[in-house]
This record gives structure tokens, sequence and C-alpha cells, in this order.
């Protein structure tokens, strides 16, 4: 096995809004000898998102924009990705769509995190949906990015028992339990050599 260095490891960039306990997994998960990532970049819509605490403390960069207007706000991330030189980018809980444009432009991998069993349940308010469905699953799915929301190639997926208690909170807070561990097995998955 090729031995990852800082050097050969690819430079990433974490989308988040918001709680960001994927972005903290990710964190924890590139500090690892095998980890193909290392996170140099964290990029929020969201002055407020509290995962910044963990981008700060574990001293990564962090840069905020403002989605007022969406297209300058693609415009001055495509300049710091190129910046800071970054060839993936990982959504973790942003709550912007990248424009068509954006994705184009971007030469790297865009990939995702979404808490449902793709292709079922995109967009928002998945759990909720699940739920009134009487589903006797859920899960998550790590997908590349695409145009069309929440449909790009599937890399990997955790299915989730939905118990006939569960709420909309307990049934996330099993789901992200597995997201965790889902984002770095994908990345593992697809750029381990
Ligand atoms: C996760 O459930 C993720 O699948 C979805 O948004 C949530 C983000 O949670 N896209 P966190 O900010 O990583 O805690």
């Amino acid at each position: 096995m090729e031995i990852l260095t800082g050097y050969n490891k690819y430079k990433t960039a974490v989308f988040i809004s918001g709680t960001g306990s994927n972005l903290k997994s990710l964190i924890n998960f590139s500090k690892k000898k095998n980890s193909p990532i290392t996170i140099k970049l964290v990029i929020s819509n969201n002055k407020n998102a509290k995962g910044l605490n963990f981008a700060k403390s574990n001293k990564i960069k962090r840069k905020i924009f403002n989605y007022r207007n969406k297209k300058l706000a693609e415009k001055d991330i495509i300049r710091e990705l190129k910046r800071n030189q970054i060839q993936i980018i990982c959504l973790a809980g942003f709550m912007e769509i990248l424009s068509k444009e954006f994705i184009k432009k971007f030469k790297g991998d865009i990939l995702n995190i979404h808490p449902s069993l793709l292709p079922k349940y995109k967009g928002l308010n998945t759990h909720q949906r699940v739920l009134n469905n009487n589903e006797k699953y859920s899960g998550c799915t790590v997908h590349y990015v695409t145009s069309k929301l929440d449909s790009g190639k599937i890399i990997l997926q955790k299915k989730v028992k939905v118990n006939q208690k569960d709420t909309t909170k307990t049934l996330s807070k099993k789901i992200l339990n597995q997201e965790h561990k889902l984002y770095p097995r994908a990345l593992l998955k697809i750029f381990s050599l």
C-alpha cells in the first residue's frame, strides 16, 4: 500500500451550514494515516454555523460567503478553491444548491451526504416523510454531486432500521451516527490505491 503523506493527500474543502457533526468526523478521519484527504478549507454560507468551531479548534482555514448574491458568492468561492488548490469538495449539511456553472467550473470531484436511501426521499425533511410513509428502513447515502438535486452516482449507502417508536429526532440521531462512519468509508472507497 502506498504511504499517504501530507503531500499526496487530496486537498479537500468541506462545505457546511450548521452543526457540522459530519465535518467533525471528516476532520478526525483526515488525521488518520490511511486517510486519502487533508482538509485545507471549510466554507460556510452561515457565519453562525456551529461547525465553524471545529474548524477553528483544528486550525483549519474558514471562509464565510454571503449567498444573498449567489452568483457572486460562487465566483468568490471558486477563486478561494483555486487559491487553496482544492481537489475535492465534501458537502456536509450545506444548505445551498450549487449551480450548474459552479459544478462545471470546479474541476475536481464534489461529494455529498444525504440522510436517506437515495433515490428515495431527495430534498428536505427526509425523516418526517420516511415516518409518514411508515417505512421499515431508512439510512444515508454518499454520492457524487451533479446539477440534479441528490441524483448523482451513489458511492455508498447504509441502511438503518426504523422502529415504530422512532421520532424525527431519534431517527435523525441514529442516521447521523451512521453518516459519520459512511463519509470516511466512501472516501476510502473512491480514493484508496
Ligand atoms: C446531515 O444529516 C446530512 O446528511 C445532511 O445535513 C445534515 C448535516 O448534519 N445533508 P451535520 O451539520 O453534519 O451535523
